[in-house]
């Protein structure tokens, strides 16, 4: 699988954080080959925030795409872990064998499944 790493760090130039100055980006790869793109939209109201996962998730969806096989996350300077909402968002969407790629650099990255970073999730049946 080839992660969409080039077009996380490039979503992650559009992040609107002026109040934390966190850029956040989000690439998504589905099981069609498409990419979508996400970044971190800030607001003066603080819990308005969306991060870069949720956004890009939400793309894909408008777009009728939801079948998702990686994520892809650049933030800061290190490795960017996506927060607890951001993996229960995953997890309404996406099998514990969806891959969670966080990206430092273009050749720095760590790969985890979603069932390590969010065991035993929350699901209603549907
Ligand atoms: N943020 C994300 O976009 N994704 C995460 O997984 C963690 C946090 C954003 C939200 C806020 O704009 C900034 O990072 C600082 O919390």
């Amino acid at each position: 699988m080839k992660y969409p790493i080039k077009e996380a760090f490039e979503a992650q130039k559009n992040a609107y954080a002026p109040y934390s100055k966190f850029f956040v980006g989000a690439a998504l790869l589905c099981g069609d080959g498409r990419v979508y793109k996400g970044c971190n939209i800030e607001n003066s109201s603080y819990p308005v925030t969306i991060c870069a996962e949720r956004v890009v998730i939400g793309n894909a969806i408008a777009d009728g795409n939801r079948d998702f096989k990686a994520i892809v996350i650049t933030g800061g300077d290190d490795y960017c872990y996506p927060c607890g909402m951001c993996r229960q968002t995953l997890a309404e969407f996406c099998d514990g064998d969806f891959r969670v790629v966080l990206a430092k650099s273009e050749n720095e990255i760590k790969v985890y499944k979603l069932s390590e970073l969010l065991p035993e999730s929350f699901v209603l049946d549907k």
